[in-house]
């Protein structure tokens, strides 16, 4: 069967990105990502994206677009590549799903949603966030993507015991462990495998 094309909308440092194409390569997902998109420029996801010779889109770096018309041109460009299913990976721009995408956009997320998300969660805040509240368990969620920030159908969690002592770098790098293994999890499950 031949594979399922995907789109990987970034704003960072692209581990996932990186991820998902490796596993693609060695053949541990039946994926071809056939599009990058980026909403800036000189981000890590880019020069990992051209490293591993994958085609690469900025749209709107100076955010000139509202997020309508930028969804618009992102999912064209998803449909001109050929994809069937878009991820976010560190994607930090708030998207309208065209009514044709809905259940074919998945996003990542550092924490147990719907704890500790919405507008402002991202990055290192979540995971100071989470040690601020006291909290003993975090983790990941995957899930569908509506037009709210870190909203939408869960595919996936997986919990990340907080460790007495703990610093938000430290637990940021136990939950990203566990969402090297959560992202892949969920796409299969969307994926039907
Ligand atoms: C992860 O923490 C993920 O949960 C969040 O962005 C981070 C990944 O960024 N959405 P990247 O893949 O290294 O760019």
């Amino acid at each position: 069967m031949s594979p399922h094309p995907v789109a990987v909308f970034v704003s960072g440092t692209g581990r996932h990105l990186e991820n998902f194409a490796r596993l693609a390569e060695s053949g541990e997902l039946p994926i071809d990502v056939v599009l990058v998109l980026a909403n800036r420029e000189g981000i890590g996801a880019l020069e990992r994206a051209q490293r591993l010779g994958l085609t690469s889109l900025v749209l709107d770096p100076e955010r000139e677009l509202d997020s309508e018309e930028f969804s618009r041109r992102a999912f064209t460009a998803c449909e001109d590549a050929g994809a069937q299913t878009v991820l976010l990976a560190g994607f930090l721009r708030r998207l309208a799903i065209p009514p044709a995408w809905r259940g074919r956009v998945l996003n990542i997320h550092p924490s147990l949603l719907p704890a500790f998300g919405g507008q402002g969660y991202w990055g290192e805040r979540v995971h100071r966030a989470v040690l601020e509240r006291g909290c003993r368990i975090s983790g990941c969620t995957v899930h569908y993507v509506d037009d709210e920030y870190d909203h939408g159908p869960i595919l996936v969690q997986r919990a990340v015991t907080v460790e007495p002592g703990e610093d938000p770098d430290s637990l940021a790098e136990r939950v990203f462990a566990a969402e090297l293994e959560a992202y892949p999890a969920a796409l299969l499950e969307h994926l039907g495998k």
